[in-house]
């Protein structure tokens, strides 16, 4: 049984495979409308979303299974105390696979040690969210044609934001990929990910503080949220939550082909004005996180469709 706690745990040939896949579902969606009849989701979300438990259940609804589970720790038995380890064990006997996003790190991992079906890891605390980066993989590939030889900009709070750690991870396999790491001071990426990642694999990358600075030569400007629930304290975020503002008058700096990305949910980092940019690709790849999540099913159930 497999599980995706990381998105290291699929070699570069296993994601190319689950590429092709996400991007076959989109061709011919009927072909895969009956794939996983009589299978059951179980989406166990201790922390809000929209985009990836909704599109997690639209994954398998739209492969003809169906889907349970719970929008919020409230409404489950965490509130009276029960274990993840323990509500993994129940929900292997109602479902055949699970997505779960939990505020602490490593919660996933902890559940899928014993759990009986496969597990997912929709996003651990400020530390990872795979399915995320086989969106934002898949979004690159599609729409730009290549995973290497890019220069990315990623603008924010690289500190917090678990997207940016595991694009980071995932990216750097890939030949010819340099990053530049747009943050203030305060929000700049974790020591793990700028030494054991991001140095440990020779990958060029530098550190600075303006975007402006930085817009004209990417070819992919991946923007985050500022993570207002792993803050410690109400004035820090306040300081640091408008510090950047992607506005029609920065995109005139930026490179005609260069893809504006952003996991969402947007605040104020990307003013609206931007969404009628062709460059803008964050709404096309929400769509794209509907067929990766479907690839991903498939292959972790080990369904296979002729
Ligand atoms: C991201 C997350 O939850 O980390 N959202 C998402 O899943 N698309 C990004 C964010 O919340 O800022």
């Amino acid at each position: 049984m497999r599980h995706l706690m990381s998105p290291l745990d699929f070699s570069v040939e296993e994601l190319e495979q689950l590429m092709n896949l996400a991007n076959d579902i989109e061709r011919n969606p009927k072909k895969y409308a009956h794939a996983c009849d009589g299978k059951i989701l179980a989406t166990l979300f201790y922390e809000p979303s929209t985009r990836t438990r909704l599109s997690f259940e639209s994954a398998m609804i739209r492969l003809g299974g169906k889907c349970l589970g719970f929008a919020s720790a409230d409404n489950s038995s965490a509130a009276k105390g029960e274990s993840v380890s323990d509500t993994i064990r129940i929900v292997s006997c109602y479902a055949d696979i699970c997505a779960m996003r939990h505020p602490k790190e490593g919660a996933p991992l902890v559940a899928s040690l014993v759990s009986g079906i496969p597990v997912i890891n929709a996003g651990d605390g400020g530390h990872q969210h795979p399915t995320q980066t086989l969106t934002d993989l898949l979004t690159i590939h599609s729409m730009k044609g290549r995973l290497n030889n890019l220069t990315i900009g990623l603008c924010g709070d690289l500190k917090f934001g678990r997207t940016v750690h595991s694009l980071i991870s995932a990216l750097v396999r890939y030949e010819g990929i340099r990053f530049v790491l747009i943050s203030p001071d305060e929000l700049r990426v974790p020591d793990y990910i700028r030494n054991d990642v991001l140095k440990a694999n020779h990958v060029e990358f530098e550190e600075v503080t303006k975007l402006e600075d930085a817009l004209p030569n990417l070819d992919l400007l991946y923007m985050t949220r500022v993570q207002k629930e792993r803050f410690f304290n109400e004035e820090d975020y306040v300081r640091m939550k408008d510090f950047y503002i992607l506005d029609k008058s920065k995109m005139d700096l930026a490179k005609p082909d260069m893809l504006v990305l952003h996991p969402l949910p947007r605040v104020n980092e990307i003013s609206v004005e931007v969404d009628n940019d062709p460059r803008a690709a964050y709404f096309k790849q929400a769509q794209y996180g509907v067929y990766a999540r479907m690839a991903l099913i498939l292959t972790l159930l080990g369904i296979e469709v002729q």
